[in-house]
């Protein structure tokens, strides 16, 4: 019955774009979240968590109608009321969602906040992009002060350095204020008009709505029509320009390397003044692994008052591909404090022992099977136990276990009633078995 394969076989597989994250993985997402959670924390941030999906329309003013993730990549629905619904695309704009219901800006600033969880895009899948990816990242809002643009390329550059990873590059630029940025798109409309054949067909089309983004296009073709274009930071304003000049001062304070990218604009339409990316360039095409920038103008843009904000986001599989990249190891092995190991008619002894100890905080697993001796052994080292509890029939008519340290392989006959006490004190003392 052919055609029964072949559902199974779609059944048995996760949609296009998305990955599993299996055991043997998450005990690195779990590292890196870990690290993350610790670093927040000494940053002064605290977690928000937004729901995975929202009103269409927050993401349409949001990230704006002319950006590439509003015209094509959200996963965009109607629910059963006829409300239009996206899973969230990005973080920012929920996070700004969130600030205004709760007024959050009336409470004490900054509100800083940091968030983990999957994003959704519908992008072409490929080395380091999938559709359904995640991200961690922060916003602080209620403050224009230029160290906070600077804490937010600090602190992916922390974690980084805390996972060893170097020869990371810090990009930054800065894309002025609706005053100064109106001219420069000016200045580049007239300028590249006369130039206009010289572009790719998707940089023909976004000339007028949305010139700033010829700059990062990726395509070979528009590379000659960018030749010689003044750079933006030309054109700002003098409150840009020393903002700008301020972010760069303390970023040389925290001795964090960057560079100046010019053709760096970010492709979402909320950004103001400061805008950056960290790039891991041996991940090929897909090489950023962290970017963000400043965003003055989006809470009033979603309703709200006239306050500035800044943030950054990063993807974790990005993050885990170049660590993969750099041969990176997490440093703690997965173990357990015990297994235990039944020999007979030991079963209900076996499940009741085991129940014991993790009630009192020791992590243990337990055969499930009938097997040998031998079997239940080779499960204990691949599961890294400290000790094995051999539960035999002739012990347990004694009341009595034999604790096997594996490491030493040293083993003692000890009364099973108290088994987790001693156990314990094994621990805590560090004790490395006793021989018998
Ligand atoms: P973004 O540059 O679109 O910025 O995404 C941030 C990071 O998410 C990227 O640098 C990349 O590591 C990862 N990422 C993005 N798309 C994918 C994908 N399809 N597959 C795998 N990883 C991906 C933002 O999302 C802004 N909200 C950042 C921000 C926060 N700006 C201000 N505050």
């Amino acid at each position: 019955m052919c055609w029964e394969r072949d559902v199974l076989y779609l059944l048995a597989r996760t949609p296009r774009g998305t990955e599993d994250i299996l055991p043997k993985e998450s005990r690195i997402w779990q590292y890196i979240e870990g690290q993350l959670s610790d670093i927040f924390s000494l940053f002064g941030y605290k977690e928000i968590r937004t729901p995975i999906f929202e009103e269409t329309e927050l993401f349409q003013r949001g990230i704006g109608e002319a950006t590439d993730i509003v015209e094509k990549e959200m996963y965009t629905f109607t629910d059963r009321a006829g409300r239009s619904l996206t899973l969230r695309p990005e973080g920012t704009a929920p996070v700004v969602r969130s600030y205004l219901q709760h007024k959050l800006y009336g409470e004490p600033q900054p509100v800083k906040v940091y968030y983990l969880g999957p994003m959704f895009r519908y992008e072409r899948p490929q080395a380091g992009r999938s559709r359904q990816f995640h991200q961690y990242g922060a916003e602080a809002l209620g403050t224009q002060d230029p160290a906070t643009d600077a804490e937010m390329i600090a602190i992916p550059v922390e974690l980084f350095h805390r996972l060893g990873l170097q020869t990371l590059q810090v990009e930054i630029n800065s894309i002025g204020c609706p005053a100064c940025r109106g001219e420069y798109r000016d200045y580049l409309i007239t300028t590249l008009k006369p130039r206009v054949e010289q572009l790719c067909s998707d940089c023909q089309r976004r000339l007028e709505r949305n010139p700033l983004r010829v700059l990062d296009c990726k395509d070979e073709t528009c590379n000659s029509a960018k030749e010689g274009l003044r750079p933006i930071l030309e054109f700002l304003c003098p409150e840009c320009g020393d903002h700008f000049g301020r972010v760069q001062g303390y970023l040389d304070l925290l001795k964090i390397p960057y560079v100046i990218n010019h053709n760096l604009v970010r492709g979402f339409d909320y950004y103001t003044k400061t805008v950056f990316e960290i790039i891991y360039s041996e991940l090929g095409a897909q090489s950023a692994i962290a970017g963000g920038g400043r965003y003055d103008g989006l809470v009033e843009e979603c309703g709200g008052p006239s306050v500035p904000a800044v943030g950054f986001a990063a993807g974790m599989e990005r993050l885990i591909l170049t660590l993969e990249h750099v041969g990176w190891e997490p440093p703690t092995m997965e173990a357990i404090d015990a297994f235990i190991a039944g020999v007979g008619e030991t079963r209900t002894a076996v499940v009741e022992l085991a129940f014991r100890l993790r009630r009192a905080g020791i992590a243990t697993e337990m055969d499930y099977g009938d097997r040998s001796l031998r079997a239940q052994m080779k499960a204990a080292h691949r599961l890294n136990a400290t000790w094995t509890i051999i539960v035999g029939e002739d012990e347990l008519r004694d009341g009595q276990a034999i604790a096997h340290h594996m490491a030493s392989g040293r083993q003692k006959q000890v009364p099973l009633s108290s088994m987790e006490d001693w156990l314990k004190e094994q621990m805590d003392t560090g004790c490395q078995g006793t021989k018998e």
